[in-house]
């Protein structure tokens, strides 16, 4: 069984956090699709989400506005506020999902110790079709953010799939 892998109950809630690198794109609108699907499967209460990002420059900020627009086109909303990802999160936390491989460098140093590495995982893991980097859309146009969300609705229906049968209601 994966290490990230255990028990699910409203008493101990599952706790992740989408990370990327400004925390106002990629793992946002990662955030906000889960949310999304759990609460469509009536889970709330089994969860707790978060996203955060490896630097600072964006601290306090809502999701951008192209990622907002995009995800509101598709039913989804979403409210997360930039912040940035601190060592406590390594521990808080049952499973980190980094949007790219420098993401996940950058956790993989801060766990200096190596004792959180299990935890920490590439988003595109459970990317169904393709494994890699989720692109960073923040220079691009329009079409780079639908991709975006595309990749990310598919990668976190698997996760929430994944994680359904640790679930003991
Ligand atoms: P994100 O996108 O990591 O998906 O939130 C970015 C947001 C801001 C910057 C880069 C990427 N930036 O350089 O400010």
């Amino acid at each position: 069984m994966n290490s990230y892998l255990r028990t699910i109950t409203k008493e101990d809630p599952y706790k992740l956090c989408f990370v990327c690198l400004g925390n106002i794109c990629r793992s946002p609108t990662a955030e906000g699709l889960f949310i999304h699907k759990v609460k469509e499967a009536g889970l709330e209460s089994f969860f707790y989400i978060d996203s955060a990002g490896t630097a600072a420059y964006h601290v306090g900020e809502g999701a951008n506005s192209k990622s907002q627009a995009t995800a509101n086109q598709h039913g989804v909303h979403l409210p997360s506020r930039a912040r940035k990802f601190e060592y406590p999160d390594l521990e808080e936390f049952d499973l980190i999902l980094a949007m790219d491989f420098q993401n996940f460098t950058d956790l993989l140093e801060m766990d200096k110790k190596e004792k959180f590495r299990g935890k920490i995982s590439m988003m595109r893991n459970f990317d169904p079709i393709e494994k890699g980097n989720v692109p960073d859309p923040y220079y691009g146009g329009l079409q780079g953010f639908e991709n975006v969300f595309q990749i990310l609705d598919r990668s976190t229906e698997a996760l929430l799939n994944e994680l359904k049968p640790h679930i003991k209601e």
